[in-house]
């Protein structure tokens, strides 16, 4: 498989695997220092330079006075890409907070056209709603769904797609739009060595029958299937204490991980992410440096053989403790 082969999701061709850029403006989780752009602009034009054409990021990505740093970040590295432009294929997949003021289709469309002027950008790649409020405010549900629908006829967005849906609600959230005319493009879950279960194949499933592409996010469990994590060596912030949790249960996936990676003269992340591919997901790996961009490019352009999957899956369910989901996801 060549590296560059791009995969169709929509109307869109984007390359296997895109970025993550959560961290890009995030100081609580992420240790996010504005002294760290010249580096990540660094490794966003890496990327690019390496066939990458799918960044994903949310208005809401940036902690406090950093609101929406991402999207603003993502919009420079765009405009100051070296040589002449940028390519014209890169595809921002931005998501909307379904905040609690957000009660209308008009705030949605809003609160897309505040993101395309942060990336100072004419139309968005993907339009997502980044979570459902179905668990929690199920008449706001229709206010979200309807914005999607807005931003779509209005022209603001090449596709629309959802994140943090499960199986139930996204099966919904596609009817809807169907009905309206509106085609479902993507759907975005947590999806890793880490979050197996019969929901996450529950949902690829439902992905696959209707068209929809999944997105894996925090294909690398938030770091800890890099390996360059222990229970004595945890990162700093709050992921500390959800690492200091998980990390003791995963010798068996870790060890699998590192025996195949040894044996194909790969690195973990590049077998973890790689997974996600073969699991006919695009994966979407959070980059800080340079390093981490090079190193995960190095999951491209090859796969995992059906047996190393079954070793890599049964290890996985082996490591008793796994992620936690994420709050918002619905069933
Ligand atoms: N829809 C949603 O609700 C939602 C939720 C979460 C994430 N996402 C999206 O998914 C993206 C990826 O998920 P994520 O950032 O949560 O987690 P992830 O991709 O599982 O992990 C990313 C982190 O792992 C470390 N890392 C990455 N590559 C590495 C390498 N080659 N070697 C060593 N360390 C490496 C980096 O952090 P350190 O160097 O600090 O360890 C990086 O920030 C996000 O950026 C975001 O766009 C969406």
């Amino acid at each position: 498989m060549g590296k560059n082969v791009q995969v169709k999701m929509g109307p869109l061709s984007v390359s296997p695997m895109g970025f993550g850029t959560w961290a890009w403006g995030n100081q609580l989780l992420w240790g996010y220092q504005e002294s760290m752009d010249a580096e990540l602009q660094r490794t966003f034009n890496l990327a690019v330079e390496n066939g990458i054409n799918l960044f994903d990021t949310a208005d809401s990505y940036g902690t406090g006075r950093l609101n929406g740093q991402s999207e603003k970040l993502l919009g420079k590295f765009i405009r100051e890409f070296p040589g002449k432009r940028a390519p014209d294929d890169i595809v921002i997949a931005t998501k909307f907070a379904a905040y609690p003021w957000r009660l209308t289709a008009g705030q949605f469309v809003k609160a897309c056209k505040g993101s395309l002027e942060r990336l100072q950008i004419e139309k968005m790649g993907i339009g997502q709603l980044h979570w459902s409020t179905a668990n929690y405010a199920p008449p706001q549900e229709l206010a979200l769904w309807n914005g999607l629908v807005a931003m779509y006829e209005q022209g603001l967005v090449r596709a629309v797609g959802v994140s943090n849906y499960g199986p139930k609600q996204l099966l919904k959230v596609h009817d809807y739009l169907k009905a309206r005319g509106v085609p479902l493009c993507s759907a975005q879950v947590q999806f890793s060595l880490l979050s197996i279960g019969d929901e996450q194949m529950e949902i690829k499933n439902i992905c696959d029958s209707l068209g929809i592409r999944l997105i894996a996010y925090s294909p690398l469990g938030l770091g800890m299937l890099t390996g360059k994590y222990t229970p004595s060596n945890l990162p700093l912030g709050p992921r500390a204490l959800l690492f200091k949790q998980i990390l003791p249960g995963l010798e068996p996936l870790l060890i699998s991980l590192r025996e195949i990676a040894q044996r194909r003269r790969k690195t973990l992340p590049q077998v973890a992410i790689n997974w996600c591919i073969c699991k006919g997901t695009i994966p979407i790996p959070g980059v800080k440096t340079v390093k981490q961009a090079e190193e995960n490019l190095g999951a491209l352009g090859w796969r995992l053989s059906s047996d190393e999957l079954l070793q890599i899956e049964y290890a996985a369910k082996e490591s008793p403790r796994q992620m936690i989901q994420n709050i918002f996801q619905t069933r």
